[in-house]
Formats: C-alpha cells, structure tokens, sequence
C-alpha cells in the first residue's frame, strides 16, 4: 500500500506535468500560478488513498484526483473574490494579483479543465464517476451561495450554519474519497461509507477552518486571520457567540457587524474578545472532534482488512492537528 507521503508526490509530480496551454496568458497564468502555490493537497489524496483501500494500484485513479484539485483551485480563485481575501497561500490572491476579470475567467476554464481531466477515467465507471463530481460540484455553490447570504442575516441556526458548510466544503472531500473507492472497485455500500467518512470528515475541517481564521497563526496559516470576521461570516464562532453573549457583548457583535467606519483591526479585536469571554474555541473543538469521532466511525464499517484503513486513519489524525 502506498504512504501518505508517497501518494502526495504522485499528486504534485501530475500537477507539475499538467502542460496548461500558454497563451492566452492571462488565462492560464492565473490558474499555473494558483497550483504551483502548493497547498496540502488533501482532495486528490483522499481519492487516491479511498482507491488504495480498495485496489493495491491506484494509476487510474490519478486523473480524477487531479481534476479534484483543480476543481478545488478554481473553488478557491472565485471565493477569494467573493470573500474579499488579499492573500491565499501566503501570497496575492488572483483577483489581487490581476483583476476581478482575469479572476473570473480563469477560475471557469479551471472548472472546464476539470472536466478534461475527470473525463479521462475508465469509460466502465465515468457514468458514476461523473454523476458524483456533478452532484458535489453544484452543491459546493449551493454552499457558497448560503455563505454569502448568511453574511447579510443577523443571526443564522446551528443547524443552517452546518448544512452550509456540508455543502461548500465536506461534499468535496466526501465526493473525492467516493470517487476514488469506486476506482479501487469498492461495492456501493462500501463506497457511501467512504462518502460519509469524508463528509464528517469534511465538517470537522470546516470547522477548524473557522477556528484557524481567528485563532490561527499568520505566519502559518496561508490566509489574513479575522477575514472571517470582517466580511460578518456567520462560522460556527460566530453563531455560539451569538447565542451565549450577554446583553452588552452581544450589542458589542451588532455594532461591529454593522459599523461601516470602523477600523479593520479595531473589529477583529472587539469580536474575538467577545468569542474568548464565551470560550467559543472550545465549543469548537468539542464539535471537531465530534465529527471526528463519527468519521472514524464510518471508516470502521469499510468491509476490507483493518490494516489496510491505516493510512486514511493516521491522513484523518493528522488533519485534526492542522494549522493551516
Ligand atoms: C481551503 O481549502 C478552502 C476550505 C474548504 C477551507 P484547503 O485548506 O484544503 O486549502 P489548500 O488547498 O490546502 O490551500
Ligand atoms: C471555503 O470556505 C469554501 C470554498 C472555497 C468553496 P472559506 O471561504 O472559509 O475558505 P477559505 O478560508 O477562504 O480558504
Ligand atoms: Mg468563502
Ligand atoms: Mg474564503
Ligand atoms: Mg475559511
């Protein structure tokens, strides 16, 4: 069985031998540009790994795992303008780096490039294939569309905040770890374990997302700490602040969301200090690892020998301890 390690340079080896088109350059620049900043990589490991619990070759898992990180980039170029962010991976993002245009378009031919790359899975099983990509695809926007909508709301549910994140971010890990068990010849039970295993997986990855933009640390994290906070995202710090602040922290959190003239930095200190005085970073650690646990819950169900699940179980703990 392949290692972590070994399945990530196979991902990174593919990604460098991609060949995009040179010209028009401002088309594909931005998008060389965006996957030669590196990133973990945990989409197209997941499937190759979900394909190596199944099959002890994984070589016809590799083009899908690759258009599972392109996708993923493309993801990312859209939702930096969405979002407003200045830096992704520790450097400009594109639409700061060119232009909200060059943005735009180059973020769609990733998406179709994608496709090139997805399409290039055996022909017995791209029907399948391809109904999953599909189906998480048009979820992800789902989720992305709620996210900016909760930005506008004063207060969204527990319930609603989870369902956003299943949606713009754990169905792509889920439908990269089911895409890469049906590869590997899982039956269909099997592979909707896998699914479940990375959609848990997925939420308590989101969440630490959430965590990580106000309590991580810079120098590490790839991202501007407290964008979150200015751009009034509703993450599950914010929702549990919300719901546990007393009356004065809680007029503190509708001022700040609301004030247009106050300073960046003023904000997302005023913000943090309420989600410290309510402890809402152990209120998200609790929920991590939840989902963590029912994660691992899900794995243990997959009908192959226990041994084989050590790699997704040792790539599960480490994601757990990520900083960025
Ligand atoms: C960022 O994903 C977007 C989220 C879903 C939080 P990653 O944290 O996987 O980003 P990279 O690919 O490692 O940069
Ligand atoms: C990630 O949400 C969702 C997608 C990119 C689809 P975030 O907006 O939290 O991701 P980061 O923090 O910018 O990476
Ligand atoms: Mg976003
Ligand atoms: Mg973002
Ligand atoms: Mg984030």
């Amino acid at each position: 069985m392949y290692s972590f390690t070994d399945l990530q340079a196979i991902v990174e080896k593919s990604l460098v031998q991609l060949q995009l088109p040179s010209e028009p350059q401002n088309l594909y620049d931005p998008i060389s540009y965006t996957i030669s900043l590196g990133g973990k990589r945990i989409r197209p490991v997941l499937c190759l790994m979900s394909a190596n619990l199944f099959s002890d070759i994984v070589d016809k898992a590799v083009k899908p795992a690759l258009a599972l990180e392109i996708f993923h980039n493309f993801t990312l170029i859209h939702d930096d303008i969405m979002d407003k962010a200045e830096v992704r991976r520790g450097k400009p993002t594109v639409y700061r780096k060119w232009n909200t245009n060059v943005a735009i378009l180059s973020g769609d031919a990733a998406c179709i490039l994608a496709y090139k790359y997805l399409v290039q899975t055996n022909a017995a099983i791209l029907p399948e294939v391809l109904k999953v990509f599909t189906t998480t695809a048009l979820e992800v926007c789902d989720g992305q569309q709620l996210d900016m909508e909760f930005e506008h709301l004063p207060f969204v549910t527990e319930e609603d905040y989870l369902r956003m994140i299943e949606l713009k971010t754990s169905v792509l890990l889920a439908g990269a770890a089911k895409i890469g068990a049906l590869i590997g010849g899982a039956s269909m039970v099997d592979a909707d374990r896998i699914y479940n295993f990375g959609r848990y997986l997925g939420l308590a990855f989101q969440l630490q997302d959430d965590l990580l933009d106000t309590y991580g640390d810079p120098k590490v994290f790839g991202k501007a700490i407290g964008g979150d906070i200015l751009a009034n995202k509703k993450t599950f710090l914010m929702i549990n602040a919300l719901k546990l602040a007393g009356k004065e922290s809680l007029a503190k959190l509708h001022l700040m969301m609301k004030a247009a003239d106050v300073l960046p930095e003023v904000k997302i200190a005023q913000v943090k200090q309420v989600f410290d005085e309510v402890g809402v970073r152990t209120i998200a650690e609790d929920k991590i690892a939840h989902y963590y646990g029912l994660a691992l819950a899900e794995l243990g169900k997959v009908t192959v020998r226990e041994e084989r699940k050590s790699v997704l179980l040792h790539f599960a703990e480490k994601l757990m301890g990520r900083n960025r």
